[in-house]
């Protein structure tokens, strides 16, 4: 298969491939807050510096970007990372997710509506099933694929060639996705990292702006400080500040975030109430740990999913929790910030 750029289609340099955001209502805000220009875009810079090569090599040599997984938690920009490179390459962007994708039929389909060049985003690739992923492969490596047409004896394979693609694909769970399928993203395997607070101050400032609010460097530090160094978090709580600032007749100020906060439940080390119980779950029924997730999930009735993704990451992030061999811990910390005793030995039993 040629992977050369279609000759109509020239790299783009002002207007965006993908819809532009017109109206900041209600429903196009996040899409509003989201980064369309890599000057934009803060943090990441490992990740960046890595596709600016990429994209710039391929690019000169005429050739269409190979393909590309990204991987980390969720919210830290996975997505928009993708929109751009569809921007900076000038190629269309078709969106799906693994879910969405349930038979070989489907993909088939996806697949041969691309256009030339086109770029196919596939989210949450970790929920396709075996059979759809063993069908990717060809597609990815060799530009083909062999599907069956009729059944029984008369059935025949029949190979379609598909228009030349870079598919880019994002999890939140490395772990789940096999290794054939991981090598073939000869593009790169990108883990996206949490942001530092001071790049998320400066999201929040940039989404401020958008949203035409007025904060302060005081307020904006303290939301930072509670988004779990994710700016889907930071986003999130600040229209959440905003909101609350509307109805109470206020100005942004420090005071206020922190009664906006409070009354979200977001507590000084930006733990929400599943994080809480989590922590609380480990330490009162099972002695602090260590004990399995699957036994924390259905302590605190969340899914094991969930818990894995979205809350151990930031627990242990901010050292409050600990994966050891027989399972999950809490730390001193944890017992210091829920303001509880720290059992004597603890250290003893984490080693
Ligand atoms: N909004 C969400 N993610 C962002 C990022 N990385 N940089 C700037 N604004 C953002």
């Amino acid at each position: 298969m040629s992977r050369r750029i279609p000759k109509s289609r020239e790299p783009d340099t002002d207007t965006p491939s993908v819809e532009k955001t017109v109206v900041i209502g209600d429903v196009s805000l996040d899409q509003a807050l989201r980064p369309s220009k890599w000057a934009d875009y803060i943090g990441q810079e490992h990740i960046k510096n890595n596709l600016h090569v990429l994209l710039t090599a391929a690019k000169e040599r005429g050739h269409l970007p190979e393909h590309i997984l990204f991987y980390g938690p969720p919210g830290l920009g996975k997505t928009t990372l993708s929109y751009l490179i569809a921007k900076e390459t000038g190629a269309q962007i078709k969106v799906t997710s693994g879910p969405a994708i349930e038979k070989v039929g489907d993909l088939a389909s996806v697949l041969t509506n691309l256009s030339p060049g086109d770029i196919l985003f596939i989210d949450e690739i970790h929920r396709l099933n075996k059979t759809v992923e063993e069908v990717l492969y060809p597609a990815m490596e060799a530009g083909s694929i062999d599907i069956i047409i009729g059944k029984g004896p008369s059935a025949r394979t029949v190979q379609l060639e598909l228009p030349p693609f870079t598919l880019i694909a994002a999890t939140t769970r490395i772990a789940l996705l096999s290794a054939p399928l991981r090598s073939r993203f000869s593009g790169g395997v990108y883990r996206l990292e949490f942001y530092t607070n001071e790049e998320i101050s400066r999201i929040i400032k940039r989404s401020a702006k958008i949203l035409g609010i007025d904060i302060d460097t005081e307020a904006s530090g303290e939301i930072a400080r509670r988004s779990r160094f994710t700016p889907r978090t930071a986003n999130y709580l600040l229209k959440r500040c905003r909101d609350y600032a509307q109805i109470n007749k206020k100005e942004i100020s420090l005071a206020m975030v922190l009664e906006a906060l409070k009354l979200l439940n977001i507590d000084s080390m930006g733990l929400t109430i599943t994080d809480r119980q989590i922590l609380e779950t480990i330490i009162h029924k099972f002695s602090g740990g260590p004990v399995g997730l699957s036994t924390i999930a259905a302590a605190t009735s969340e899914e094991e999913a969930t818990l894995e993704e979205v809350n151990e990451p930031y627990l242990m992030q901010m050292g409050l929790l600990e994966r050891t061999a027989r399972g999950r811990a809490v730390t001193r910390l944890a017992y210091e910030h829920l303001s509880l005793q720290v059992p004597e030995g603890l250290q003893e039993k984490l080693l």
